[in-house]
């Protein structure tokens, strides 16, 4: 069928299987050209079919010759109806990794229950023996815990005051006031357990119980920053309480790791138009002021240029890992930087619907938000028909 975009509120129904090969061929076109890691050689990426979690196994496989696993939970396509795009970047990720003559396989699961966590290690057994990076990647808005069934969900919202600022329909570039009242207790904890680190030590506790991290071996999360303007409904809301539990963990996991030489790393990223961030309120307007700034200055990054950078910048040089005074890994070094967080902050304070699409990269958050879904790459035909039915072959 032809496939265009279809918009609900912050997502968009649709996806293009074309579109999603283009962006990830693209991808590893980038990693390709600046070059070889000395990097990782088995790798397992949870969160692996879009945003950062896609750019690390394109990283690892097109960067550093690794073998890998992609854990994620994506819709498949039905008749007449689209696949997620990342189920779409996964099938045209294995095509690629395959020209390629490098292994590849795809679980698509619940990454939080045990029955995933498990066909992950019997997959290694069987076809690698075992890994020596864990990329930890995911965003959802929902956990069922695995071992009281309960249906966590997780909450955007400020602790204490009530917040109000300005943020953008990124769709129609209006400029409104919105208004967030704090949360519950529960919200807090609700979105601990759904984005703080249990799950990231349950997976490590059963890959390590298992027998399957290599001596040395890596882990990684991502976590997330920001500017003064965020921080009420980011890293002081109930998101960054979750992102403090999930950099606390690193630090367990880490000792956990001791009897293999291991060690787990939070590194935190830019601020980048994903589906998880598009659903953030105030951050797309931050972000079309930031991406402005960063394009003129030259120092914009998307997820690949990103990790391809904590790849061969970070993780994998011949020194040691350059950390912060929190053990922090920080590739958000450009975004945080002082001449450019003054002058978002200036931005920030006059920033209207009419001069927004002066002042701010609208039109470059809007189009990447449109190549999210495949949408918007230049050398694909959008007017001809498209199989959305394509499947991942081989996909457990
Ligand atoms: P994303 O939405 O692009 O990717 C999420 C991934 O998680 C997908 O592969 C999805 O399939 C997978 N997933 C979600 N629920 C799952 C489940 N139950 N089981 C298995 N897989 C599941 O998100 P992203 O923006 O790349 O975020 C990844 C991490 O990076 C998050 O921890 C996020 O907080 C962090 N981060 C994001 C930004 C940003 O601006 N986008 C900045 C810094 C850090
Ligand atoms: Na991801």
């Amino acid at each position: 069928m032809i496939i265009e975009p279809r918009m609900r509120g912050f997502i968009c129904l649709t996806s293009h299987p074309k579109g999603c090969e283009q962006s990830v061929i693209n991808q590893i076109n980038y990693v390709k050209s600046k070059g070889a890691i000395d990097g990782p050689k088995k790798v397992l990426v949870i969160g692996a079919s879009t945003g950062f979690g896609l750019a690390s196994r394109i990283t690892s496989a097109f960067g550093s010759n690794a073998a890998t696993i992609g854990v994620f939970f994506e819709k498949a396509p039905a008749a007449g109806k689209t696949a997620s795009p990342g189920y779409y970047n996964s099938l045209a990720f294995h095509t690629q990794a395959e020209k390629a003559g490098l292994y590849a396989k795809s679980i698509n699961g619940d990454a939080f229950s045990n029955e995933v966590k498990k066909q992950t290690i019997d997959l290694i057994k069987a076809d690698l023996g075992q890994v020596d990076l864990v990329i930890y990647s995911l965003a959802s808005p929902v956990r069922q815990h695995p071992v009281t069934g309960v249906l966590h969900r997780s909450v955007l919202k400020p602790i204490g005051d009530t917040f109000s600022d300005k943020t953008v329909d990124f769709h129609t570039g209006i400029v409104s006031e919105v208004t967030i009242t704090p949360c519950s207790d529960e919200d807090i904890a609700n979105t601990v357990q759904v984005m703080g680190g249990e799950d990231w030590k349950m997976w490590t506790d059963a890959l390590l119980n298992a027998g399957v991290l290599a001596e040395g071996a890596m882990t990684v999360a991502y976590s997330y920053i920001g500017p003064d303007v965020t921080e009420p409904v980011y890293r002081k809301g109930t998101i960054g309480m979750a992102k403090e539990h999930l950099e606390a963990t690193a630090f367990e996991i880490t000792e956990d790791l001791a009897k293999i030489g291991g060690k787990a790393f939070v590194s935190v990223n830019k601020a980048l138009v994903t589906q998880a961030s598009s659903a953030i309120p105030v951050i797309p307007l931050y972000i079309s002021l930031l991406y402005k700034i960063m394009k003129a200055k030259g120092s914009h990054e998307g997820c690949i240029e990103q990790i391809q950078r904590l790849y061969s910048e970070r993780l994998y040089t011949n020194g040691g890992i350059p950390v912060d005074e929190k053990g922090r890994i920080r590739i958000d070094d450009w975004e945080m930087d002082e001449a450019v967080q003054k002058e978002v902050a200036e931005l920030w304070k006059g920033a209207t619907t009419e001069n927004l699409p002066t002042i701010g990269d609208l039109n470059g958050y809007k189009s990447d938000f449109l190549n999210l879904f495949g949408f918007g790459f230049e050398g694909v035909d959008y007017a001809a028909e498209a199989n959305e039915m394509v499947e991942i072959p081989g996909l457990i």
